[in-house]
């Protein structure tokens, strides 16, 4: 016998509530399918501050997030050097995981997360979703339908002055784990 389906708002964890925590909130709070119960992070008043300000229901630390039952979904918004071990722990405890960039920053850590998740049947998303997003899939799309012809060549280009211009704390922006490959690589 099959299991019946699931139905209802898929229930989120967010683990980091920094800057980026903002913008998935702002959206992960606007659509019906999702709904975030709790916002965990190393300093918990961030997150509290953090769930108060977008009416999420609950909020302490990373462990806080792991341990609430309804959480079927971790939102990794934690720094690159714990991203995988963030991203392990909630696997460890049933949960499956979306992270942002980079999924790990060394290729053993990625390795062993994706290869306990399938063991586990746990799904893992790793950010950027911008190129999964409408800008470059409409692109892809006019390309396929032929609105351009057949392209002969591609050129692409990736600039930005740096993270400390508009980071309130861009410390590991700069440390291991961090630089162009890790930040913007990702995105190409
Ligand atoms: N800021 C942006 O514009 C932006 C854009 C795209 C992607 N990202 C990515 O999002 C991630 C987070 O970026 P940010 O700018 O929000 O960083 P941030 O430094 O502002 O926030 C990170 C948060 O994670 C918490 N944290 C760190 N280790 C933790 C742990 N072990 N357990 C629980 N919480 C922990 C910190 O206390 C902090 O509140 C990074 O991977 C970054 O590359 C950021």
């Amino acid at each position: 016998m099959t299991a019946a389906p699931r139905t209802g708002p898929v229930g989120v964890g967010l683990i980091g509530a920094g800057m980026i925590s903002d913008t998935y909130l702002d959206n992960l709070t606007g659509f019906p399918d999702v709904r975030v119960l709790i916002v965990g992070d190393l300093d918990p008043a961030r997150a509290r501050a953090q769930a108060e300000g977008h009416r999420v229901p609950r909020a302490g630390t990373a462990e806080d997030v792991l341990a609430d039952p309804d959480v079927e979904l971790v939102v990794n918004l934690t720094i690159p050097a714990v991203h995988a071990q963030v991203s392990a722990a909630a696997v460890a405890a049933g949960r499956n995981v979306w992270s942002e960039k980079p999924i790990a920053i060394e290729r053993e850590g990625g390795r062993r997360l994706l290869e306990d998740a399938a063991r586990a049947g746990l799904l893992v998303g790793i950010a950027p979703d911008t190129v999964l997003g409408p800008g470059v899939q409409t692109a892809l799309r006019a390309i396929a339908r032929g609105d351009i012809g057949t392209p002969l060549s591609a050129a692409t280009t990736f600039q930005y002055p740096g993270p400390d211009l508009f980071h309130p704390n861009p410390e590991f922006l700069f440390a291991e784990g961090a630089g162009p490959l890790f930040d913007v690589g990702p995105y190409i």
